[in-house]
């Protein structure tokens, strides 16, 4: 068989302005030390080091049943594997699942390796769009329709990257009958999980719900750790995991012990870990819908979760190109996630958001 490789667009926009300042990034802003040693009340200055070796393939023990305790109380250490950032953790599920020629259903706008992945590993790929239209909701009628066409694999990505749109628990529990019924794997990317704008939006982990589930994480997008290279699969089928396992081996082996020693010391403060940045990511939305309401060539659906939202203009192409060479200012537009639709990703994550905003939206006129 002949080998894919595929570019990401956002990549490959990204490149043209190496030195420019990102408007668009997906992470909330990232923690410095001295907020750190705050919430923990430890000195993240001075951090000890545990030791200087090898991990276990999975994950040490140790770290496992602190995630399990801090996040998924409901399972066993035994359901997680820590891999290198969500990207390592979903080219691992990917690798386990997928086989040429199968076929994969998920849905644009889309964080580009969700699909390009898949196309790497020679899948067939149905995208389904979200609109703004619907708010950015799964429509059902069509999505068994793809299903019921030999599907294997449903990805999905709940709070969503770009447009910070969520489903209920209703539609959670919906989509993995749909799985049931038709005998579909579920990737479920949940990596801005706990960024929701109430905790009462924050839904199960789809592989609490299911053996045919797998979910994602990560702290590089909800926790706003991104120099802490840590992401993981959560999985309840043992055979699966063990695959898993054996792929993970092939490519980091292990995470670093100094991100585990790291992420050990965070677990117990997960919640003000992600408050802080639900409270920044908050105050930005409010701004941007005030700001949105008194000007006509922009909107955005106002998302609830995550921390970007999808601003929709006509010829944003144009405008980010122009952004970005006159101004030095990155925002990635709809290319870069797999839609036609004319918008931009924005970030909705940084305390520095209203100044970013004068600079783009004077820019405008
Ligand atoms: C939806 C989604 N999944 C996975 C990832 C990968 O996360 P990481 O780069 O920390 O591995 C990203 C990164 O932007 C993302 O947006």
């Amino acid at each position: 068989m002949e080998k894919t490789y595929v570019n990401l667009a956002m990549m490959d926009w990204a490149d043209q302005w190496p030195s420019s300042l990102a408007l668009s990034n997906s992470n909330p802003e990232p923690f410095s030390l001295d907020e750190l040693s705050e919430i923990t009340g430890e000195d993240w200055h001075h951090l000890p080091l545990e030791h200087m070796d090898y991990q276990s393939a999975a994950g040490d023990l140790t770290l496992r049943s602190a995630m399990v305790d801090h996040l998924y109380p409901n399972h066993s250490a035994d359901d997680l594997i820590a891999c290198a950032g969500a990207q390592e953790a979903l080219y691992v599920a990917f690798n386990a699942l997928l086989k040429p020629g199968d076929h994969v259903v998920t849905f644009t706008p889309a964080f580009e390796p969700l699909l390009m992945m898949p196309k790497m590993l020679g899948a067939r790929i149905t995208t389904l769009p979200l609109t703004p239209e619907n708010n950015w909701q799964i429509d059902f009628e069509v999505l068994t329709a793809a299903l019921q066409d030999d599907a294997q694999l449903l990805v999905i990505n709940f709070p969503h990257n770009p447009t910070g749109s969520h489903i209920d628990e209703s539609t959670l529990n919906r989509i993995m009958e749909l799985c049931q019924e038709h005998g579909v794997k579920l990737i479920s990317d949940e990596v801005f999980r706990g960024l929701e704008s109430s905790p009462s939006q924050r839904l199960p982990a789809a592989a609490s719900l299911s053996q045919q589930a797998i979910s994602i994480g990560v702290l590089s997008k909800a926790f706003a750790l991104p120099a802490c290279r840590v992401g993981w699969i959560l999985c309840q089928d043992q055979a699966l995991r063990k695959k898993m396992i054996t792929i993970k081996n092939h490519l980091s082996i292990c995470i670093s012990g100094l991100d585990a020693n790291c992420m050990k010391r965070l677990l117990p403060h997960s919640e003000s870990l992600l408050k802080r940045s639900v409270d920044i990511i908050e105050t930005n939305r409010s701004h941007l819908k005030q700001w949105l309401s008194t000007q006509g060539r922009m909107q955005s659906t106002a998302g609830t979760a995550s921390a970007t939202c999808f601003v929709q203009m006509p010829e944003a192409q144009t405008f980010c190109r122009k952004l970005a060479d006159e101004k030095g200012l990155l925002l990635v537009p709809g290319h870069g996630f797999a839609t036609d639709l004319s918008g931009f990703r924005l970030a909705l994550g940084y305390r520095a958001f209203s100044d970013h905003m004068k600079s783009w939206s004077t820019f405008l006129t």
